[in-house]
């Protein structure tokens, strides 16, 4: 199976590549910009994959908050661009979605979001994400959509941490951190996540997946376990995320689960705490 992996310097291709071998082909975003329609084609024109692997992201959520602009080209139009020039090429399209398209209710709501439950996003990156699905599902029936939370992998995100890094250097630098308690997600493991796509492009699947880790955490749990799993010793100060002063506005609840997979017969990802052990290990943190 011939793939390209578009923004392939990013931490979800970087685990695409290794999980789908020689076959694929990275495009970063030095090789091609997504919101440039035009070179988008002649990039798919010219290596007439079998799919497309669109990971490109505007992704910094207060940021999107303030560059909208910027947001809806990358997330909604560039995704628009890709997956039309993928079928222009009859190649098939993979659109990288987020649990931000949900709003929250909090922990009360006792379980996670499925693919039938309705979107309704509280930020410009959820709102702009949410377009782009649409537009992908519009431009190619050939297309599969990944809702997904809380990435973390071994090579870097574009952030410039992932959220294990970033609480193993706040602890080491001052020895406390404070993490909120009120925002539940499924955290997950890049490396797994591309292992489960393979697996959907294998099974010929197609249409919207949800696709994390099982089971779920607020990032004060997720920074605990990491803490734990590290043998680091920390001051953690829970917080609320009204404390936090940030632009966005985020789901109090976003924890996903899928009932696609059981019908294509694939198994759940593993556990999150798991999945986290072995990205410690790999990242040589712990032995
Ligand atoms: N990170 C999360 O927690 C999370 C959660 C849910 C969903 N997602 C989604 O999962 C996907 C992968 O995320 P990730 O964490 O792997 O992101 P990442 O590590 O930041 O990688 C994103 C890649 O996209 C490239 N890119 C940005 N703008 C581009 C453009 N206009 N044209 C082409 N390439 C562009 C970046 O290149 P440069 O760095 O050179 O600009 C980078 O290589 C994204 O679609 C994201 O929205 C992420």
């Amino acid at each position: 199976m011939k793939t390209v992996i578009i923004g392939s310097t990013g931490q979800l291709a970087q685990d695409l590549l290794k999980v789908l071998g020689p076959d694929a082909t990275g495009l970063s975003h030095q090789d091609l910009d997504v919101t440039d329609g035009v070179a988008v084609a002649h990039a798919l024109q010219a290596l007439k994959p079998d799919w497309v692997l669109n990971t490109a992201a505007f992704h910094r959520v207060d940021d999107c908050e303030v560059n909208a602009g910027l947001a809806f080209a990358v997330n909604a139009l560039g995704a628009r661009n890709v997956a039309r020039a993928a079928a222009a090429v009859a190649s098939g399209v993979v659109f990288f979605s987020t649990d931000y398209v949900f709003g929250g209710q909090g922990r009360s709501r006792g379980k996670p979001y499925r693919e039938s439950d309705l979107p309704q996003p509280l930020n410009v990156y959820g709102t702009s994400k949410l377009a782009g699905e649409q537009l992908v599902q519009q431009a190619n029936p050939r297309c599969l959509v990944v809702r997904t939370t809380g990435l973390y992998g071994t090579a870097t995100s574009r952030k410039g941490w992932t959220f294990p890094e970033l609480m193993l250097s706040k602890a080491k630098a001052e020895g406390a951190v404070k993490v909120v308690t009120d925002q539940v997600l499924s955290p997950t493991y890049t490396l797994d996540l591309a292992a489960k796509v393979k697996e959907l492009l294998q099974a010929g699947a197609t249409g919207l997946f949800h696709l994390t880790n099982s089971q779920e955490c607020s990032w004060f749990e997720f920074a605990q376990k990491v803490f734990e799993l590290a043998g680091v010793k920390v001051q953690m100060t829970p917080m609320q995320t009204e404390q936090s002063q940030r632009k966005a506005v985020r789901p109090s609840y976003s924890a996903l689960a899928s009932a696609h997979l059981p019908e294509v017969g694939l198994r759940p990802m593993r556990p999150w705490p798991e999945a986290l052990h072995d990205y410690l290990k790999a990242k040589g943190i712990i032995c």
